[in-house]
């Protein structure tokens, strides 16, 4: 067994992490919204008028903060007239991007109803790629207007007389893609026009801008995306936060080799590097304006997840140790990472939670959303590692990089911290002294997400295969010794004296 180091500093607190960072995102695709979320008319799903009753207590119970909505891709060819009005009236357009029918049965009013029932913030993508700067500023209005219009008479009639206060406008997704296939100088000039007159009906939203995406290091119309759109889009006072997308792949979803399970962990590193990347531009571009990171989509996409099966895959343990070291990496950088949503909510690509029929069960990825759950809001602690690496490659043509076996973050309200720690290695133990400096410990409390197996995997027939247990801890003064199993995720609450 190796040993390793983690070293806490409870006095040094720095940024706060924005709950915003454990926030989610469901797209009209394949069976995340019908079905997942919205089961009108099956009568033998439990429900409460067509939302499913054990999805809204799951996420209630991971108190998630914020929602992107209606896409992806889906939301550049979205017109939101279709999804307004008497549920009858409304048309079954074509979701272009997903190859599906798209009833319009799920619109604005019953999405801000979802949220309302979650408690979690709306944020609505709208479209930039084959709508106009006229169709999101009505959104907009009919969304949060106060004053009397034809739009918020309309807003009333469907239900809702109060404004939505929607606080999170994106102008467009993946707008280098699906949402345009934009350079990033043309989608700066586009995207100025649809801020102006976003911003004009309702100046309280926080707008986002499409980003880059790095997939391939050595690709020049990824590396200059970002700087292009800055340099043409002067305006700061139009951008909030700006977008990151990251997918991750590692061999089979399941039967993955032990040499793809360590490359995952590179590719969190490469990851970080996105995010470095964002911010020195942004830096350059927007000196005197604090601009966030939007990672507003990211997570595990497996081969066996596709267009003809809905983004449908399989949910391992692997699949939440990479969560949790992403969310750590996530915490780590909350000075700049203002929201985060994994994809997808329910059913699709890295989600909470599936579904069939009536029955549900959570995913391993849920459990480490749970786990982590106290770093919401509070702040970030200094800490340092002093343990074991190894080496492995990062996505995209990177160097190669050094992967710390145990990765962790800690955070503190008051007296209590939360530290997290991922065990990213397939076969190490880590026997760890935590080190809380001059400060003295009263009790530590935790849990553990682990398996004989990483590829050991929740599904209908064993959905608690992966679930966590508690495990004990005696400290001494400010210190103590504690095992982190390989390949675990393990979430302690340290009580100060
Ligand atoms: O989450 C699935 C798709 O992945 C989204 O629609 C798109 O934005 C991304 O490429």
């Amino acid at each position: 067994m190796s040993k390793g180091v983690i070293r806490l500093w409870p006095a040094l607190r720095r940024s706060r992490i924005s709950p915003n960072i454990y926030g989610h995102f469901a797209e009209h695709l394949g069976r995340c919204v019908y079905e997942g979320i919205w089961v009108d008319g099956q009568r033998r799903v439990p429900q409460e008028d067509g939302l499913r009753l054990d999805i809204l207590a799951a996420l209630k119970h991971l108190r998630a903060p914020v929602m992107r909505w209606p896409g992806g891709c889906f939301a550049d060819d979205y017109h939101w007239r279709d999804g307004i009005g008497p549920k009858k009236e409304r048309p079954t357009t074509m979701n272009l991007w997903w190859k599906q029918g798209e009833p319009n049965q799920v619109g604005t009013d019953e999405f801000m109803r979802f949220c309302r029932a979650v408690g979690c913030a709306p944020y609505v993508c709208c479209n930039v790629g084959s709508g106009s700067p006229w169709e999101a500023r009505d959104w907009l209005e009919y969304c949060n207007f106060g004053g009397d219009t034809t739009l918020t008479r309309q807003r009333a009639a469907n239900g809702s007389p109060e404004p939505y206060g929607v606080k999170y406008w994106g102008v467009g997704n993946e707008n280098w893609g699906c949402g345009g296939r934009y350079r990033g100088g043309d989608y700066a000039r586009d995207y100025a026009r649809f801020a102006t007159y976003l911003r004009a009906v309702d100046p309280s939203v926080e707008l986002i801008a499409c980003g880059a995406t790095f997939d391939d290091y050595k690709n020049p119309l990824f590396n200059t995306f970002n700087h292009d759109f800055c340099q043409e889009m002067p305006y700061p006072d139009l951008i909030d936060h700006i977008s990151l997308h990251r997918y991750f792949k590692r061999g089979d979803g399941v039967k993955f080799s032990d040499g793809d399970f360590h490359a995952l962990f590179a590719d969190v590193l490469s990851l970080e590097h996105d995010l470095e990347l964002t911010e020195s531009v942004l830096r350059y571009f927007y000196p005197h304006k604090h601009v966030g990171i939007a990672v507003d989509e990211w997570g595990m996409w497996h081969p066996s997840a596709t267009v003809e099966n809905g983004l449908e895959q399989e949910h391992t343990l692997r699949d939440a140790l990479l969560a949790g070291s992403v969310l750590n990496l996530f915490n780590r950088w909350s000075h700049r990472v203002s929201m985060a949503n994994i994809a997808q909510t329910v059913n699709v690509l890295q989600c909470m939670a599936v579904t069939d029929g009536a029955r549900m069960f959570l995913t391993p990825t849920y459990h480490v959303f749970d786990m982590m759950r106290p770093h919401m809001g509070a702040r970030l602690l200094t800490r340092e590692l002093d343990v074991p690496t190894y080496e492995a490659h990062g996505v995209g043509g990177s160097a190669k990089r050094s992967v710390a076996v145990l990765d962790a973050s800690a955070s503190g309200v008051g007296r209590k911290i939360l530290l997290t720690v991922s065990n990213q290695s397939i076969d190490e133990d880590v026997e760890t002294t935590v080190e809380l400096r001059e400060h003295t410990i009263a009790s530590v409390s935790g849990r553990v997400l682990n398996a004989d197996d990483p590829r050991a995997r929740n599904n209908f027939d064993t959905p608690g295969a992966v679930k966590p247990k508690r495990v004990r801890v005696d400290a001494e003064g400010g210190t103590f010794t504690h095992v982190f199993p390989a390949h675990s995720f393990t979430a302690l609450t340290i009580n100060l004296a």
